[in-house]
């Protein structure tokens, strides 16, 4: 068995990565220990670079295509994983999620069509159905017990009219995992009204035992009939900047016309690197994987135990996927601009600003990313707690 080490501090300023070397553009600082933009600060995997590698030792890059083994591992990994059943017919390769739900909105929805969301949420939600001049209708969500629910009665309300409902399954932020009869529940809804349904499953992979990832299509005839699905390697194996990605439809009729939107794309194609990585990371993935996942665990129970402890003023909704909580200083009767002030300059770390997932009901609430070697997180911590003393 190899022992992967998730304590490695690794230097990723001058790699031009985003959520190093975009400190001083976003937050005005480089010194800034960064728990913003949702990637890892660990090393992708030994057997993804091996085959990166190997790659490049063919010195032709020209145009490609998803090979028979990168669908074997693909297909493989989501029978065992999302429970679900696909087939290379079933799925097309997308080069992000992001992109894959701006196509779902020039595809199957018009200018002017509601698009409902429940907030807070990734903000690309909220900026894709604005950006593409469709209407977007919120629908908050509640906190019970520490972790986001649906208020039902607000969805259904608002789903009345919409055309398309994007979900995230599970949530971001604080990865909350929704369970089958939640989501059995929102299927009947948007059947009943006649929504579409977008799941975007990114973080499914990350999901922290004991919890359990159900995909949406697989809770019943209607979520399957109405569903596109969103997947990827690129969270689960720190490998995002590859852009790969896949979509499933169930529906033949609503595949014929999404896939073939994609295929006018000319999307399909994808890239060399994308296909590389993610099929050695699905073909060799599992111990690497359950390994992260334990670390990430730890590192969300060693955010309880300090916030528990030191600052329990902070209200969190803890990750049960992913490694993305939300943290609510409403406690500490600061403005956003006071709070912002203290976690920037005083603090110095980068949090995401709640505000950007759905306004100013979360001008308290800051998402933090522990996705990073735990005596970061917990050097960031104590600052944040002197920050706020
Ligand atoms: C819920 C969710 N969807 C999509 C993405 C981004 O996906 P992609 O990089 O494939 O566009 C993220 C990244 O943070 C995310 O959290």
């Amino acid at each position: 068995m190899t022992h992967y080490n998730f304590d490695e501090i690794i230097e990723r300023r001058g790699t031009d990565c985003f959520k190093w070397d975009a400190l001083p553009a976003m937050y005005g600082h480089d010194d800034l220990t960064p728990m913003w933009v949702a990637d890892m600060d660990f090393r992708s995997p030994d057997f993804v670079m091996e085959a990166l590698r190997r790659r490049c030792e063919h010195e032709v890059l020209g145009y490609t295509m998803p090979s028979k083994a990168y669908w074997q591992a693909t297909t493989a990994w989501l029978d065992k994983h999302y429970y679900i059943q696909t087939t290379k017919e079933t799925l097309h390769f997308i080069p992000g999620i992001v992109a894959g739900i701006a196509y779902t909105l020039l595809c199957l929805t018009q200018p002017g069509d509601r698009v409902l969301v429940t907030t807070p949420v990734y903000p690309p939600f909220l900026n894709l159905p604005r950006e593409s001049g469709r209407t977007l209708v919120c629908s908050p969500l509640k906190i019970e017990n520490g972790r986001f629910a649906i208020d039902f009665d607000d969805f259904a309300r608002k789903a009345e009219g919409c055309k398309l409902f994007i979900l995230s399954n599970p949530h971001n932020p604080a990865g909350t995992v929704w369970g089958e009869a939640v989501l059995r529940r929102i299927a009947d809804i948007c059947e009943n009204k006649g929504l579409l349904v977008v799941s975007d499953e990114i973080h499914a992979d990350l999901t922290l035992s004991p919890h359990r990832h159900v995909s949406y299509s697989t809770v019943s005839e209607a979520a399957a009939r109405h569903s596109l699905t969103f997947m990827a390697p690129s969270k689960t194996f720190n490998i995002a900047g590859l852009g790969s990605s896949v979509c499933h439809i169930a529906n033949p009729e609503l595949r014929k016309r999404f896939f073939g939107w994609l295929d006018a794309l000319g999307v399909a194609g994808g890239n060399i690197f994308a296909f590389t990585a993610a099929e050695a990371a699905f073909a060799h993935g599992e111990e690497w994987l359950q390994q992260m996942l334990e670390y990430l665990k730890t590192n969300a129970e060693t955010l309880a135990t300090f916030l528990k402890e030191q600052m329990p003023r902070v209200k969190v909704v803890l990750p049960e996927a992913s490694y993305l909580a939300w943290l609510d200083f409403s406690d500490y009767g600061l403005s956003h601009k006071e709070l912002s002030d203290r976690l920037i300059n005083r603090a110095k770390v980068a949090l995401n600003d709640g505000t950007t997932f759905g306004g100013d009901a979360y001008a308290c609430c800051f998402r933090m990313n522990l996705g990073c070697p735990r005596s970061v997180l917990l050097d960031a911590l104590q600052r944040i707690e002197a920050a706020l003393r």
